[in-house]
This record gives C-alpha cells, structure tokens and sequence, in this order.
C-alpha cells in the first residue's frame, strides 16, 4: 500500500506522508503542508484531524469495538477492577499483584481532603450544579498543593495523579453534600474505591450506612466503562490546556467543563430527564421520536448518536445488560427503563435513525442504573467524571512524554473585515 500521497496545489506537487497506526488506521501527515504550500488544512468539529499518535485506547466505530491498551472493554468490564484499569490505562500495562496493592495502597492514603474544603464548598450556591462545583474543586487543589504542580517532575505528578484520583470521589460526594444541606462525610479508607463513594454520597453521621455490594460492583463497572474513550472533547481538552505546560489539576479542571455539556458526559443527566417527561407528559414514545425527527431541539433524541460510533456502542450493550440484572437484584421496578427500553426499539426500526446510523451510546441506559442506586440526576455527568479521570490523566501524560509535543494551537481562515481605518465616535 502507498506510504505516501501527492497533493497538487496549483503547478506545485508536494507528498504527504501516509501515517499507519498498529491497527491498520491511515493518516495524512499534514505538519509540513503549511511551510511547503502556504496552506492550511480546514475541519470544523475536526471529523477528519487526528491531533496526535496514542497507544491508549483503540476505538473502531464501524464495527463497535473498544479496547483500552489493546484489551476489549468486554473483558475488563467482567474480569477487572476500576483502579486496576485507572493503572493499565496510566501505566500502559496490567499491574502484578504487588505492584495494584502498593497503588492503590498510596490512592487509599490520599482520599482525605484538606479542612479548609469545608469553607470551599460551603462558600458555593446551593443550587450549585455538581459539574461546577467539581470543576472548582479541582482547579483549587493546586492552590492546597502547590508542592506537586510541576509537569515535568515525575515525582510530583506522580503525587498529583494519585491526589486527583483519590481526591476526586470525595469533592465529588462533598458538591452533593453541600447542595442538599447534609454534613460532609469524611472517606473510610478500609472500602473500595466505589463503594467509598457511595459512603460519602449517603452516609450520615447519624445512622450506620451499609454499602449494598450490588451498587458497589455496578458502580465499579460504570467506571471502568466510562474510563477512556480517546480524542473525545473533554479529553482533547485536557490535552489542549496541558500543552501550555500549565499543571494537571487545572488541566482536568478544563476537562470536567467540557464533560459536563450535553453534547457530551452532560447527555446522561438528560436522558434521565428526557424519559421522565415522556412518562410525565404522557405523550407515546413514538411521538417522541417523531419530535426528534423533525429537527425539534427539545426532543433531540438524548442517549442516541455519537461521532465515532456507527454501530453499536459496546459500552452500551454492557449496560444495558447491566441495567436489567442490577434492577432485577434490587428489585426496582421502573417506567423508566420501559420507556427507554421502548424508545430504543422504535428507533433502531426507524429509517431516520437507520440512515444517519444513529445508535443508543454509552448515556442512554446509564442514568437508568445511577437512578435506581437513588444518585440525583444532576450528580450523573460527575459520575461519569470520575470514571474518566484516568482516561485524562494518562492521555495528558502520553501529550507530555510524547518527541513530538507542542502547545497546541490550531490556525483559522480569517472571513472578517479587511483593513479599515478606525473611525471617530462622533463621525460613526
Ligand atoms: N437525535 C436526533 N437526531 C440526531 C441525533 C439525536 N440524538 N444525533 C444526531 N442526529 C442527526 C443530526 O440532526 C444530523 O441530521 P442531518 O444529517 O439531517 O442534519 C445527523 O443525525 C448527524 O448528526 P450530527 O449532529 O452531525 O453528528 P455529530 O457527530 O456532530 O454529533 C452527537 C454527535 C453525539 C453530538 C449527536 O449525535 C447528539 O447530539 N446526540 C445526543 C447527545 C448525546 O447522546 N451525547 C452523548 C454522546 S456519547 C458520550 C459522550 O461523548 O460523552
């Protein structure tokens, strides 16, 4: 096959090398195209612009399929743990015994938050949606530690990543402590990751709180699913702020902002939302879609499309499996998953849908589930921030190891006003 591809622009011929990827993927390599032709390349929504090389997550779109450092999503939803994967996508490997004690040996020890978050989150609104109140939370670890923000000091970002990592289910407990009135409650270090968080979620300091093990191994599992995704936007985001060498908290602060809208992470708080008005509304679900095809912004169908994706999520054929058992086990009955589940057959059957090959995505059934565990809808987008912290974090460190870094900054074709002269006020 051609290594290479020859571009004419005007009498000139130039070649562009063709870049392949261990999987087969081919890319242009446009990085000398400007110095050689004066011409730049332009992708809005960048459908068609690989930003850099990564060995972190395989994604191909066509045929559904993800691995994270080359192992299948399906295996690591069955068989591993979130902290074990927050390392394999980290580390670039499956830790030994050894090595997954020490590790999360050290994230364990460094769950407490510094007392003065007390006065920080309570400082915010009430009101204060838990994606902001995270974002702020974060970027304001740099201030409580400013020791360990230099990004090329390996030791300090060591420190920094196991800070974030263990840091992070508590601030994320404390934004929806804060917001329904109820004391913070401290971690106990002597549970796992995920049901550490439910603790802090639900305990009060008034009554003993058991952590159901079927919510703790669901909420393992969404995490673990939810842990990396390559290019997406709050993680070209993270990558995007890093390379101005600024530190990684105020890094992953800029990806929790991008996660939180509802093109994105944000679209699972509103599927949740979208279900409950059709159950609230008493309008069919078939009426619903019919909304969502005649472009009605309201009634874009929430949970479905996704940029990559043209099949099947896999994420999302774990959970909605996921969903069934953990609310058989609960024993949860809800409208809502039988509107969700109705929504998606009409959709699949729908031409639409079926021409713009538009499936349900990691969102559509995982509300579901955080709604039957008794989370908040608006505590969903932070849920899955905590899953994707370790995607961020070894996608940010790979920007940084990587001979070919260099801040980012993407160039544009100018369409505004030519040169004109500035005009008085009073002859305006
Ligand atoms: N409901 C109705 N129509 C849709 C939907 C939808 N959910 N998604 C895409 N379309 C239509 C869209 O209107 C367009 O139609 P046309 O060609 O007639 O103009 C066509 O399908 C292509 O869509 P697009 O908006 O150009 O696709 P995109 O790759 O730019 O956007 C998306 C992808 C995920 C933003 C979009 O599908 C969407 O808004 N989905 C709903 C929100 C959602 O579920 N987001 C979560 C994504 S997965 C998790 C994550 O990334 O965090």
């Amino acid at each position: 096959m051609a290594d290479s591809a020859e571009l004419r622009v005007g009498d000139q011929t130039i070649n562009l090398p063709i870049i392949e990827g261990s999987e087969g993927e081919r890319g242009l390599d446009i990085s000398k195209l400007r110095s050689q032709t004066g011409l730049i390349t332009l992708d809005p929504g960048y459908g068609n612009t690989g930003s850099c090389q990564s060995a972190i997550t395989f994604i191909d779109g066509e045929k559904g399929i993800l691995r994270y450092r080359g192992i299948p999503i399906e295996q690591l939803a069955e068989k591993s743990t979130f902290l074990e994967v927050a390392y394999l996508l980290i580390h670039g490997k499956l830790p030994t015994q050894a090595e997954l004690e020490e590790y999360v040996g050290s994230i364990t020890l460094h769950t407490m938050l510094h007392e003065d978050f007390r006065s920080f989150f309570g400082a915010l609104p009430k009101d204060a949606h838990p994606m902001a109140a995270c974002s702020a939370a974060v970027g304001a670890l740099s201030t409580f530690y400013p020791d360990s923000l230099d990004p090329s000091d390996e030791r300090q970002l060591e420190i920094s990543i196991h800070r974030l990592i263990a840091k992070m289910p508590n601030m994320a407990a404390c934004a929806y402590k804060h917001s329904i009135g109820q004391p913070l409650i401290y971690p106990r270090n002597d549970l796992s990751y995920a049901a550490n968080f439910m603790h802090m979620m639900f305990a009060t300091p008034c009554e003993h709180y058991e952590v159901d093990p079927v919510i703790e191994k669901v909420l393992d599992l969404l995490l673990i699913l939810h842990a990396d995704h390559e290019q997406n936007c709050s993680t070209s985001t993270v990558r995007l702020v890093g390379s101005s060498m600024v530190n990684l908290f105020a890094s992953v602060s800029a990806g929790i902002n991008a996660l939180w809208g509802r093109s994105h992470g944000g679209a699972n708080q509103e599927v949740i939302e979208m279900l409950a008005r059709i159950r609230d509304e008493g309008i069919t679900t078939k009426q619903f879609v019919d909304r969502a095809k005649a472009g009605d912004d309201n009634a874009r169908l929430m949970g479905f499309g996704h940029r990559v994706y043209k099949n099947f999520d896999p994420r999302m054929k774990i959970i909605k499996k996921a969903c069934f058992d953990v609310l058989e086990k609960l024993g949860v009955r809800t409208k809502l998953l039988e509107i969700a589940v109705e929504l998606e057959e009409i959709a699949l059957k729908d031409d639409y849908f079926v021409e713009r090959k538009l499936y349900p995505n990691v969102d559509f059934y995982s509300g579901v589930i955080y709604n039957a565990i008794g989370t908040p809808a608006n505590m969903f987008t932070a849920i899955f921030a905590l899953g994707r912290l370790p995607g961020w974090i070894a996608q940010w460190s790979e920007m940084h190891d990587d001979p070919a870094f260099k801040i980012g900054r993407p160039r544009q074709i100018y369409t505004g006003e030519t040169m004109s002269d500035y005009v008085p006020i009073e002859k305006r």
